[in-house]
């Protein structure tokens, strides 16, 4: 765990400008000494302080250990994250918290041996061992005990406290397998541990317990609110009233809400666009097949308002990078991404109101209630319409409950445009959503005609 004890030749092979990414393919489901021997390499490149990406049952994780501040800066640099946006430690047992954290908050510990290892991350106040580079600087360190076996099986290996955020490039989506973390980081890492698909799709649920007497979820994921409710509730670690449930959920509007240059996050990271795919992401606000028809014609009116012709600004809202597909006189393709149910009735083309026709590509996901299907596949999709040429993409909504909440957070965050039967509304940096009135034209989006809602 000693930082001297670091080999100076390994470490120093990160400061070249590009790495040699070498994949690790192992088998998940492999007995344990096999699992230890197949990832002898990548536990010895990390306690060497070597960045190694590997699989979580969240998403993959771009991992260097999390006690040499050098590691941890080039974590930062080979993602092009924001240094002040802190990193999720990862450890493989409960034990290994302890020296990371300087005291358990009263419920800290129930909830630890309940969830972990887990899709939970607690915010805890944290011990003087924790460099300030893995905190951004804060007094709270994010910690983290994996349930997927590659990872859980690396971490023992490894030994030491692992800093991870999520295996893309900043504010692209989060990687759900080997090939997504390879597109992004190939040539930024020295080693990409390829253990399949991670099981949720989604990042792990953030849950706050340093910051006064009620936890408060800063990111919503797989342990969701009614499950944290439940146990906190069956153990009697909170009672019923309702007041004391509010804070749990407070941070989820403000999770949504892109904040504006200037304003000071509540919880950190807030204020970063993440998720996006290269296309502009609509949401369909529509669950059964009766709203999905009504809100048809303001997804044409919307269309016909993207304007990717050459010499027009990238629409407003998108990643910005590549932009979405360039004019090609060819019909641009919508992506889709719906229930299962609608994805058998979506048309194949579509007609916008200023009567482009468009093709349609359709991914469909099972309705399974509570969202799992949906939070599982959403960034994957993302990264697969992006690969099909989407010049927009459109998501259906899914209850705003269970991992179904999760989804919707990712989704709100990705997204630049919402439709609905009632209307079009755009993501507008300092005043949240904006409905578009009779007329209105998108900023920055030259040449359409107007007038078309
Ligand atoms: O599932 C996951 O959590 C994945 C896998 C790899 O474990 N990791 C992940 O890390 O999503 P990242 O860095 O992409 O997201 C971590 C989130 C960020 O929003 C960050 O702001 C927040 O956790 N966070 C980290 N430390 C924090 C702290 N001390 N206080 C408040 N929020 C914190
Ligand atoms: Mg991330």
């Amino acid at each position: 765990m000693k930082p001297e004890s670091i080999p100076k030749s390994l470490a120093d092979q990160t400061a070249l400008t590009k790495l040699n990414t070498v994949v690790l393919k192992v088998n998940p489901a492999a007995p344990a000494a096999q699992l230890r021997q197949q990832l002898a390499v990548a536990a010895e490149a990390l306690r060497a302080g070597l960045l190694v990406a590997f699989p979580t049952e969240t998403v993959y994780g771009l991992g260097g250990h999390a006690l040499l501040p050098d590691t941890v800066k080039r974590i930062y640099s080979a993602k092009g994250r924001p240094s002040d946006n802190p990193l999720i430690v990862h450890v493989s047992k409960i034990d290994e918290i302890d020296p990371l954290i300087s005291q358990w908050p009263r419920l800290a510990l129930p909830l630890a041996q309940k969830f972990m290892p887990g899709p939970l991350t607690l915010i805890l106040p944290k011990s003087s061992l924790v460099p300030r580079a893995v905190s951004g600087g804060m007094d709270t360190v994010a910690v983290r005990i994996p349930s997927n076996p590659v990872a859980n099986a690396l971490l023992r290996q490894a030994g030491v406290p692992v800093a991870a955020p999520s295996a893309n490039l900043s504010g692209r989506p989060s990687p759900t397998l080997a090939q997504h973390v390879y597109a992004d980081l190939a040539g930024r890492i020295s080693y990409l541990v390829d253990g399949g698909p991670c099981t949720y799709g989604v990042e792990s649920t953030v849950l706050d317990l340093a910051s006064g007497p009620y936890p408060r979820i800063l990111r919503p994921g797989a342990v969701t609110f009614e499950m944290l409710k439940d146990f906190l509730l069956s153990a009697r670690l909170m009672p019923e009233s309702e007041t004391v449930w509010g804070p749990l959920l407070a941070n989820e509007e403000g999770l949504n809400r892109v904040l504006p240059d200037g304003e000071h996050p509540r919880a950190p990271g807030m204020k970063y666009r993440h998720y996006a795919p290269l296309a502009p992401v609509i949401i369909l606000e529509a669950l059964q097949a009766a709203a999905v028809g009504a809100a048809m014609p303001k997804l044409s009116a919307l269309l016909s308002l993207l304007d990717c012709a050459p010499g027009a600004d990238t629409p407003p809202g998108t990643n910005g990078a590549a932009g979405p597909a360039l004019y090609t006189g060819l019909p641009k393709t919508l992506c889709a991404l719906l229930t299962q149910a609608e994805a058998l009735t979506w048309p194949k083309q579509l007609h916008t109101t200023n009567g482009e026709l468009w093709n349609c590509q359709v991914s469909g996901f099972t309705n399974d209630c509570n969202g799992q299907a949906a939070a599982h596949d959403l960034f994957a999709a993302f990264r697969r319409f992006d690969q099909a040429g989407a010049a927009a993409i459109v998501a259906q909504i899914q209850p705003d409950s269970s991992i179904g909440r999760a989804y919707m957070n990712r989704l709100g965050k990705a997204a630049s445009f919402r439709v609905s039967p009632g209307g079009i509304w755009r993501k507008d940096k300092q005043l949240g959503w904006v409905q578009l009135k009779a007329g209105d034209r998108l900023p920055g989006a030259a040449g359409n005609d107007g007038g078309l809602l």
